[in-house]
């Protein structure tokens, strides 16, 4: 049995799972078997540096891989298979996503009223209690004058008050899980705060369990108590404490390499689009590497309460 399957059914469980993207130069393998547990009550950070799979990971979850891409393994939630038609069919009452890129994800040429009322149309309400439900939503995100807001065009606002618009559509419907991708990506440091607080209090708009994808490790720390960290399309730790206690060589060495650790950049090079591992992914950077390593893969092994590590040094 794998490292996800023999646990608790709370929460989503995503079991070996891997896609590949195919493109007419080729297929690029995105996820290489991944493993995760993401228990129902929590919020769980995934970080790891750019092409790791953190998005790939995401889309696969809500069942939104575009149509040139396949998949292997299982995701459950709650103890349920979720194929991506049913998930999609639970998008926005069961599984909110907050995308990666506001000015992107908001339609120019609609109002922040008609993207919130879209986003209701699954609750089937009344015209009129989509119109109180709306004005509630955004006063729930910091806006307590909705009116204006609900009619504006989304470059008529910052791109702090459009993210906080995007957390209003993504929770719209009181999801009881929601994906967030890079939510901070792109603002400064006090809207990086507004950002957080917002994603903290959807837990008061019904939303029980958070996977919040991220390079912003401040957000990581103030939000998530779990963290996973992905390298080279597989997530090679997870638990708690992980940003401040990292036992994988990898967690370690990327948390070294952060500007306010002092920068210590990770021998060698980040592996490239769709590269394949025998072994462990992170061997040809790690200083710890023996011959097994190049050509075993390591399996999940649990040196701390709740920590799953996939490094031999754990065996
Ligand atoms: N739609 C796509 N078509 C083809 N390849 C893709 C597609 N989306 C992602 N990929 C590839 O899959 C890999 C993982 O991409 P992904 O977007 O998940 O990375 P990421 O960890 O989210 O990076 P970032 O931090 O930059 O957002 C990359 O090699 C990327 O080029
Ligand atoms: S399994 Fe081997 S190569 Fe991979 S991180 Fe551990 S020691 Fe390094
Ligand atoms: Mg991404």
């Amino acid at each position: 049995m794998t490292e996800a399957a023999g646990r608790t059914k709370s929460g989503i469980i995503v079991d070996g799972l891997s896609v590949a993207f195919h493109l007419p130069k080729g297929d690029v393998r995105a996820l290489d078997g991944v493993s995760a547990h993401f228990p129902d009550g929590e919020i769980t950070g995934i970080i790891g540096e750019s092409g790791c799979g953190k998005s790939v990971l995401g889309l696969a979850i809500l069942g939104l891989l575009p149509s040139y891409a396949s998949a292997e393994g299982t995701i459950m939630l709650e103890g349920q298979p979720l194929e991506p038609g049913t998930a999609r069919r639970r998008l926005g009452r069961e599984l909110g996503l907050i995308p990666q890129n506001p000015s992107e994800s908001l339609n120019p040429s609609r109002t922040v009223k008609a993207h919130i009322q879209e986003a209701l149309l699954p609750l089937k309400l009344s015209g009129k209690e989509r119109r109180e439900r709306a004005r509630e939503l955004l006063s729930a995100f910091g806006f307590p004058d909705p009116d204006p807001i609900l009619r504006a065009y989304p470059h008529e606002l910052s791109g702090g008050m459009q993210q906080r618009v995007l957390c209003a559509v993504g929770a719209a419907c009181s999801p009881r899980w929601i994906l967030a991708d890079e939510p901070t990506k792109g603002l400064d440091k006090e809207l990086r705060a507004q950002v957080q607080e917002t994603l903290l209090s959807l837990r008061g708009q019904g939303v029980r369990s958070m996977v919040v994808i991220t390079h912003d490790l401040l957000l990581a720390r103030g939000l998530c108590r779990r963290i996973a960290v992905m390298y080279g399309g597989q997530i090679l730790e997870t638990g708690p404490r992980v940003l401040d206690h990292p036992l994988h060589p990898y967690s370690r060495a990327f948390l070294a390499a952060l500007p306010e650790n002092g920068f210590q950049s990770i021998p060698g090079t980040a592996p490239g689009a769709g590269e394949r591992f025998s072994g462990c992914p992170f061997a040809p950077r790690c200083e710890l590497a023996k011959a097994r390593c190049r050509r075993e893969r390591p399996a999940a092994y649990r040196p701390e309460p709740e920590r799953v590590v996939r490094c031999f040094e754990y065996e």
